[in-house]
């Protein structure tokens, strides 16, 4: 197997550990790089370096930077997306235990590069285990001077950034699927409920208690130390030249050996699966695999040659890239109970403001009981799709794709599967009786249970 570079996850015993990480160069040669040059030079060199967002919309980095207010004026924040709920995604719990001080390395980098003084972690409230974890490397930094004020006197900034320095705060969340959506996370992070603001205006310019805020994956800004060491130039040339660098790749399900692999952009699908992740136990074959998170469309076992992992080519060929959490699921899987797991969690974290994400969620996992209990009526993976497609792009955040897609992705993949359990001469009993009770009688009618057979 041919070297991979290993730029968030280096194989180095201990990097944990404030010193060992300064002794392989940290907080000195992507940092004090940094502030030898301009702030908007910085930004120049993670747009040149061509990184995209490893929160799952592979957002252009330096663009987004660049659309940060310019100047010290006004209160800026820079905001980390640590909630990682996404089912199949753990990368970035990884980068807290094994490389915590590259992720501050790049979050004092940002800083510096949009000019603001205050930067939060969130973390999820599930992680209090590396919560505790990120909350001692910031302390450790703190404590070395590499945050807060005494960044002033230990780095001496030659650019325009002279006398610059950042507050950094952990947060840890009360556990919630959608605060990991960025507006969601700005309410959340000011004390109220976490729900997903309508976008324009967008965080850039007004984000965390109004104010200009940038939000960023962990993943992504733990790339951006690496970016300054060896140049834009150099990093664009690692993986897919439309979506480089390293990613963390997160391969769970029907393999031999699950974990977190860090390879190129681009790599091949089926050779992360069988050559890095072992294979399929007992030699089985794949029938389906979700290749960036469980809400990516799903692909077909027979659609997987070739396939290359980085945005643009999952893209192409009929997926995302999403978290590039790639869940592999075998010839025995019952898919139909995985998609019922899978619309159950969305509909219980749905957060209930818009009206085609709220209902439409508990519609799908209604439907899809039907289904897994092969209780279906003809008509209904029609419907099913139907539900699914008027969710999509109907609501204020893309949790309604996140629902939808795996839905109606799957029907039209994997269509057999739903007709299979559809129970022919099945008709519905309708609950809506006046006052909700049965003509004749005073027996209550069981709404939860629609299905009645009719012979
Ligand atoms: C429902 C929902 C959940 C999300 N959860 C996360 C998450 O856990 N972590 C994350 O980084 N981004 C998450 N995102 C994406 C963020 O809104 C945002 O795009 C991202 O943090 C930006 O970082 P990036 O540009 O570095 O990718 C979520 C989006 C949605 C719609
Ligand atoms: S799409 Fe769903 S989660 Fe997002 S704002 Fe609307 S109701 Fe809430």
């Amino acid at each position: 197997m041919a070297e991979t570079p290993k730029i968030v996850l280096p194989d180095i015993p201990g990097l944990r550990n404030i010193d060992t990480y300064i002794a392989h160069g940290g907080y000195r040669d992507g940092l004090q790089k940094a502030y030898s040059m301009a702030p908007t030079a910085v930004t120049d060199e993670v747009k040149k370096s061509g990184l995209r967002g490893r929160g799952g919309a592979a957002f252009p980095t330096g663009l987004k930077w660049s659309f940060m207010p310019k100047g010290k004026e006004k209160k800026k924040y820079f905001l980390i997306n640590g909630d990682e709920s996404e089912p199949g995604s753990f990368k970035d719990r990884q980068i807290f235990e094994f490389n915590p001080h590259q992720m501050i390395e790049g979050i004092l980098i940002g800083c510096y590069a949009m000019q603001i003084d205050h930067a939060y972690i969130y973390i999820r409230g599930e992680y209090a285990h590396w919560v505790r974890m990120v909350k001692r490397a910031v302390e450790e930094a703190y404590a070395k001077g590499f945050i807060g004020e005494r960044m002033k006197e230990t780095f001496k900034p030659s650019g325009e950034g002279v006398e610059f320095f950042t507050e950094l705060t952990v947060h840890k969340g009360a556990g919630a699927y959608i605060v990991g959506e960025e507006t969601a996370m700005l309410d959340s992070l000011e004390g109220k409920r976490g729900y997903p603001r309508f976008k324009p205006p967008f965080p850039a310019n007004f984000g965390l208690w109004g104010q200009p805020t940038t939000v960023n994956n962990i993943e992504t800004v733990a790339n951006v130390p690496a970016i300054m060491k060896m140049g834009g130039e150099a990093f664009s040339k690692i993986g897919d030249a439309k979506h480089p660098g390293t990613i963390l790749f997160g391969v769970s399900g029907h393999v031999n050996r699950p974990g977190i692999y860090e390879l190129p952009s681009g790599t091949l699908l089926l050779d992360i699966i069988n050559k890095h992740a072992g294979g399929v136990p007992n030699g089985k074959k794949i029938k389906m695999v979700i290749p960036g998170g469980s809400s990516m469309p799903p692909m077909r076992g027979d659609q997987l040659e070739g396939v290359m992992m980085d945005a643009e080519h999952l893209k192409a060929a009929g997926s995302a890239i999403g978290t590039a959490g790639i869940m592999v699921m075998d010839e025995d899987t019952d898919i139909i109970k995985v998609l019922t797991r899978i619309a159950k969690f969305y509909w219980h974290e749905s957060c209930g403001q818009c009206t085609p994400c709220r209902e439409g969620t508990g519609w799908l996992l209604k439907l899809l009981r039907r289904f897994e209990a092969s209780q279906a009526m003809e008509g209904d993976i029609d419907l099913l799709y139907d539900v699914a497609k008027n969710i999509e792009g109907r609501t204020i955040c893309a949790l309604g794709e996140a629902a939808a897609w795996p839905v109606y992705f799957t029907i039209e993949r994997f269509r057999e599967d739903f007709e299979k359990r559809v129970k022919p001469g099945l008709k519905v009993e309708s609950p809506n009786r006046v006052h909700g009770l049965r003509k004749g009688g005073l027996e209550p009618v069981q709404v939860h249970v629609p299905v009645v057979e009719r012979t």
